[in-house]
């Protein structure tokens, strides 16, 4: 259960203008009130007066996350079937629950600052809105699923281990539960993936043969470096790393952890930079990135045509329960 402080109800926006934040000083000086208490630290509640540029930046970041957790789970549904024994298709079916219901928490958090969850399922189905690149990519094997599981999940918990400090509360509060799941879908991964590349020889084939299709993507997935000084998103303390101290992060943790099962990574300029204390690769594929995340990725059609489809095919079941009140007779 998360905590239910983090699902606090959406505020009508005449409600939300009356609640204190240093509602009676002038637009101003609450402004710099509210960035004082930001940049020193403080939290922000759903019900708190915030500058209108914060609250869409927040809204901005959580909706996004809330796609991908959701389209995430595409790209894994199709396993279910196939998944070798019985223990990997409980496990790989109680992750997708987990994803599933990681999209169910942030689209809460997101509606609480003030867009409708239809408008954000109509975004998403429109391509105005966006999911990380990763979940646009078909998955061939069964060791794209170990290797989904460990590193692309690795890749995200390193940036979301950094959110559970954001500045807005109901978020950084949600981040805690997800970042516990998320640890357990790791270990879920890497047995998958330990237990391929000590098979046969074509199962060690087949994990390295995932491993170097899966890298370019996880490699792009952080994003290219920007400035930490233009990133509002910094300023605000909504997220607290750059893309670039992500990918440093997820690349010495997890670089030493598949090369120790004798797996290579498909990089001939990786190397860890001792003098600079930093990793040195070659560039990410960033034209790849952006026409992935716009939707010209290769299974990124595919993937939001299935969500239209289930859209249209469950819409029954909305409109019986979300009765608008008093229309019952
Ligand atoms: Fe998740
Ligand atoms: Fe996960």
């Amino acid at each position: 259960m998360t905590d239910p402080l983090a699902l606090d109800p959406v505020l009508g926006e005449g409600e939300r203008s009356r609640l204190p934040f240093n509602v009676d000083l002038p637009h101003d000086e609450r402004f710099r009130a509210f960035e004082d208490h930001v940049l020193a630290g403080g939290k922000v509640e759903a019900g708190d007066w915030m500058p209108d540029e914060y609250r869409l930046n927040v809204l901005r970041f959580v909706e996004m996350h809330a796609n991908s957790e959701l389209m995430g789970v595409l790209p894994e549904r199709d396993w279910i079937l196939r998944a070798p024994t019985l223990r990997r298709k409980l496990a790989l079916t109680a992750k997708i629950q987990d994803e599933v219901g990681h999209a169910q928490l942030l689209y809460r958090v997101a509606e609480d600052l003030g867009k409708p969850r239809e408008a954000m399922i109509d975004d998403l189905l429109a391509g105005r809105t966006k999911f990380h690149n990763v979940f646009h990519y078909p998955t061939r094997t069964w060791a794209d699923i170990g290797v989904i599981a460990w590193l692309v999940d690795a890749a995200a918990i390193v940036a979301q281990q950094a959110l559970r400090e954001s500045s807005y509360a109901p978020y950084a509060r949600t981040m805690k539960k997800i970042c516990w799941e998320e640890s357990v879908h790791i270990m879920h991964g890497r047995d998958v993936v330990v237990t391929l590349a000590a098979g046969t020889v074509e199962q060690r084939a087949m994990v390295q043969e995932a491993l170097d299709r899966w890298w370019p993507p996880l490699m792009q997935m952080h994003g290219p470096r920007s400035e930490r000084e233009a990133d509002r998103d910094l300023h605000w303390r909504i997220k607290a790393k750059t893309s670039e101290e992500l990918r440093q992060e997820f690349l010495t943790i997890y670089v030493p952890r598949v090369l120790e099962l004798g797996l290579s990574l498909p990089d001939p300029e990786l190397r860890f930079d001792a003098a600079a204390g930093e990793w040195r690769y070659s560039e990410p594929d960033w034209a790849e990135l952006r026409s992935v995340v716009t939707g010209h990725g290769p299974a990124s059609q595919a993937r939001i045509g299935f969500r239209r489809v289930q859209r249209e095919e469950s819409r029954w079941v909305r409109e019986t329960i979300l009765v608008p009140t008093g229309a019952a007779a």
